[in-house]
């Protein structure tokens, strides 16, 4: 316990057990867990104890005395400030099994245990630089313009000079953004820094970039941000209010658009809404649309649901196959998606606007499906798993961005009678704590 456990202030030996969630390296001392920092399991090092932490410690390494020689050298000069990546200094193959070792242990809690029954297959891994969609951090005070990311804690902005996960389309706008914000009137810093974000996401036709401001743009900042857009040749420039409530940001209202910002998916070609969802790379959708289509592929003949479709990422290419329901609780990707069936050729879509937490597709409504997918935010898809457990679906497809989620969601449909087949962990977030995965399930 805590309260029985190791002093603060002082410096103790401890051996590295594991990683967490949160991406430190978790050690004991006695009873204690003590969150150490940029370790690697099997290090042996003298660290002090600085402050408690939920029920542990966290601490700091002041001296290695057993250090892996196979750490890397971190690809980025922030690495250990910044708060986007946790993970640079882990040797190759402990990387490669820890993002699959988080997904098992979230797995586990939920007494779900892969073996003879399923598998836990080995994680799909998007390199380097493949980052399409990033939303960066501003803060406009007196002494100048910081663009980057948060650091490890609090809310500070950490200038960035460059981002070796995002994609070089992206890492190069950061000079450019913080040179056009520090002449934005709405970011005229008062006694306090005018806090922003900027939204990049590369599409097909160029990057759409949509920044959050604290202050309606006049004509002036429209007319600065419109010449942004055509000096870096970008298809759309964007604005929202900040909201009040992060998760819940208000419509953004296009400023400029050179070029419609699409993306194809399948057949079928997406203009996207200002700063949509996207995965967030190119080799995380494909393993994430490969691992569906398959899934799917082996299910009876008969029409699919795509339940949280967003643009249709993976609606578009299933209904090249099959005929299948869209569902998102977003009108504007609601909208796109359907414009883009409506365009496309040799795809048979239909599309509903709805909100799956407050009001799932009933275990009757999901009667007519021959398989379901869902892939909802981090929360997972509670109400929505509750009640495909109670249906007679044949094939259940789980995408998630969250472990702890996906497994609770994947419990309820174990309990209502689903054989998991298969779970593939896909990493999006390189250097990340996050695991994302598809579970495909099949009734029995
Ligand atoms: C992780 S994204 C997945 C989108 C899509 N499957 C893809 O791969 O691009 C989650 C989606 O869930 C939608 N969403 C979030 N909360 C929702 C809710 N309560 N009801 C319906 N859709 C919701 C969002 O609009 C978003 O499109």
């Amino acid at each position: 316990m805590a309260a029985s456990g190791p002093r603060l202030g002082r410096s103790v030996e401890l051996t590295i057990d594991s990683l967490g969630a949160r991406g430190d390296g978790i050690a004991r001392l006695g009873a204690a867990t003590v969150f150490v920092p940029f370790t690697v399991p099997g290090e042996r090092v003298r660290a002090l104890i600085e402050a408690k932490r939920g029920d542990g410690y966290a601490a700091v390494v002041e001296e290695w005395i057993a250090r892996d020689a196979a750490r890397p050298a971190p690809a980025c000069p922030a690495f250990g400030a910044c708060g986007g990546c946790a993970w640079q200094h882990l040797p190759a193959p402990v990387y490669a099994a820890v993002k699959r070792d988080l997904l098992i242990a979230a797995l586990h809690r939920q007494k779900l245990r892969p073996g003879d029954a399923f598998a836990v297959e080995a994680t799909r891994i998007s390199p380097a630089a493949a980052r399409r969609r990033v939303r960066f951090a501003g803060l406009r005070s007196r002494a100048g313009v910081r663009l980057g990311l948060h650091p490890r804690a609090g809310h500070d902005v950490l200038d960035l000079a460059q981002c070796p996960v995002a994609a070089p389309g992206i890492a190069a706008l950061l000079d450019p953004c913080r040179r056009v914000a520090a002449t934005l009137d709405a970011l005229q810093p008062g006694r306090k820094p005018a806090a922003f974000q900027v939204a990049v996401t590369l599409a097909d036709g160029g990057a759409d970039v949509t920044w959050t401001l604290p202050q309606t743009p006049g004509l002036a900042d429209r007319e600065r941000l419109a010449r942004f857009a055509a000096e870096q040749d970008l298809a759309r420039v964007s604005w929202r209010a900040r909201a009040a409530d992060e998760d819940r940001p208000g419509a953004a209202e296009p400023v400029t658009q050179r070029r419609p910002p699409v993306i194809a998916f399948g057949p079928a070609s997406v203009e996207l809404p200002p700063d949509a969802f996207l995965q967030a790379t190119r080799e995380g959708e494909a393993a994430i649309r490969d691992a569906v289509l398959a899934a799917v592929a082996a299910a009876p003949r008969g029409p699919a649901a795509d339940l949280f479709a967003g643009c249709g990422t993976l609606a578009l290419p299933l209904a090249a196959e099959r005929a299948v329901h869209a569902v998102d609780g977003d009108a504007a990707a609601i909208a796109a998606l359907d414009a883009a069936a409506r365009r496309t050729q040799r795809i048979r879509l239909t599309t509903e606007r709805r909100d799956l937490a407050l009001r799932p597709l009933t275990a009757g409504e999901l009667g007519r499906f021959v398989a379901a997918v869902f892939d909802p935010p981090r929360a997972g898809a509670m109400a929505q798993a509750r009640e495909l457990a109670r249906s007679k679906v044949a094939t259940v497809v789980a995408v998630s961005c969250d472990p702890a989620s996906l497994a609770r969601d994947l419990r309820l449909l174990v309990d209502g009678g689903y054989a998991i087949e298969r779970v593939v962990p896909i990493d999006q977030f390189l250097w990340s704590p996050r695991v994302e995965a598809v579970a495909v399930l099949r009734r029995r």
